[in-house]
């Protein structure tokens, strides 16, 4: 059987960039208004005065410099603070559907292939659109693809799992192309007023080939997944919303998580599941010329590669930091970075990791063609 390739690669995301001053003034607007609106009440100590937040915080604490979001007008406005989006509606593409079309064509036309070479398509997201019908199913109809299509949700590791799963379907046999697309449409799901979350994430789409192939691209030599259940990162937007006799504020439902204990936690378990993946294949830390790692935090990013390395330098060559400019970008972070960093040489090896909500850590070590 011939090895199983990455052959392509393609990348949707707004063409505007939304710097840390535009986002913490904005913010610091609304906190200004709200502390004014609410002065009598925040005097009678029935509610808490809001704080500033503050650019040094955010670049010491995320790294984060720039994020391109989908609505910037609406989102920075401290009147609105949140981008205005429209309902689906049956006679026009979805959003999600749309963004992910135009990631898959730079992919498919990376990799060189039409649709009809295409056997399946699978659309994994940390933020699902609808329900159903699947939104892989419209982008295959779209692209005029035959096979099959779905959805699926595993928070910030449903790409590295949506690209295990195509893996293992041509390696069964069933497929021997598949478009794998990971839509991550971050800013209608979290709270741009509440000053802990504002600042972290962007809006992208990224879009994968993989093919029975050992020519091009980057052959996949093993795969990892590890999910442990937390709730320390959580979404609690959901269908049952409408109908829960709880009833739950608009702000209540939106993502929420406990930043220092993902980071404390998550780190260790990366750099283990890394380490005990590269014994398993016999391959030293030291051979891997390059990790795309999940774009959340500049930090925790250091923190894995000097656990897996051994050593207190960093190299930004080594492992690319993309999420400087694009924010975080759910699951679609790590494949974000493969995308924009892959200048390997034939035999040069490298890792692509993702980890976060669930918990769940997806890695895979892939090889240059
Ligand atoms: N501006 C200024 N100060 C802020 C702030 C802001 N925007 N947000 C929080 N702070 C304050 C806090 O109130 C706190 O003040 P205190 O010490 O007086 O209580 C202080 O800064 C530190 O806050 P903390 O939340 O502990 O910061 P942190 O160093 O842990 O950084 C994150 C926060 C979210 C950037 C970081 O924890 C992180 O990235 N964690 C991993 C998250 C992750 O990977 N999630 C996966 C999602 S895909």
């Amino acid at each position: 059987m011939n090895d199983i390739s990455i052959i392509g690669t393609g990348l949707w995301y707004p063409e505007e960039l939304t710097t840390n001053k535009e986002i913490v003034d904005s913010f610091n607007t609304y906190v200004d208004n709200f502390n004014i609106e609410n002065a009598s009440l925040i005097e009678s100590g029935k509610i808490k005065a809001r704080s500033h937040s503050s650019e040094e915080f955010i670049l010491k604490a995320s790294g984060i410099k720039t994020r391109r979001i989908i609505d910037k007008k609406n989102s920075l406005n401290p009147n609105i603070m949140k981008p205005i989006t429209d309902n689906e509606d049956e006679s026009k593409l979805s959003f999600l559907a749309k963004v992910g079309i135009e990631a898959a064509k730079k992919a498919m036309s990376e990799a060189n292939i039409s649709a009809d070479q295409i056997d399946g398509v699978i659309l994994g997201t940390s933020h699902s659109g609808r329900n159903y019908p699947a939104v892989a199913i419209e982008i295959q109809e779209e692209l005029g693809i035959d096979g099959y299509a779905y959805d699926m949700l595993v928070g910030c590791s449903s790409t590295t799992f949506a690209l295990s799963n195509a893996y293992t379907d041509i390696a069964s046999g069933m497929a021997d192309t598949i478009l794998v697309i990971n839509p991550e449409i971050t800013s209608p799901g979290f709270n741009f007023t509440n000053r802990d979350v504002h600042f972290i994430f962007g809006d992208g789409c990224v879009a994968t080939i993989l093919q029975r192939s050992n020519n091009f691209g980057f052959k996949i030599i093993d795969r990892k997944l590890v999910t442990k259940f937390s709730n320390n990162i959580r979404s609690n937007l959901s269908y049952l919303n409408r109908t829960a006799s709880d009833q739950k504020t608009e702000d209540e439902l939106l993502f929420y998580q406990n930043g220092r204990s993902v980071f404390k936690e998550v780190c260790p378990l990366v750099a283990k599941t890394i380490l005990e993946q590269l014994s398993k294949n016999n391959i030293s830390p030291n051979e891997i010329s390059k990790f795309w790692l999940h774009q959340a935090n500049g930090k925790m990013i250091r923190l894995i590669v000097s656990k897996v390395l051994g050593t207190d330098t960093f190299d930004e060559d080594l492992a690319p930091l993309p999420m400087k400019d694009f924010g975080n970008l759910a699951s679609a972070g790590s494949m974000f970075a493969f995308n924009l960093y892959n200048d390997l040489k034939k035999g040069e090896k490298g890792i692509i990791c993702s980890f976060g909500a669930g918990y769940s850590i997806g890695s895979l070590i892939v090889e240059k063609n």
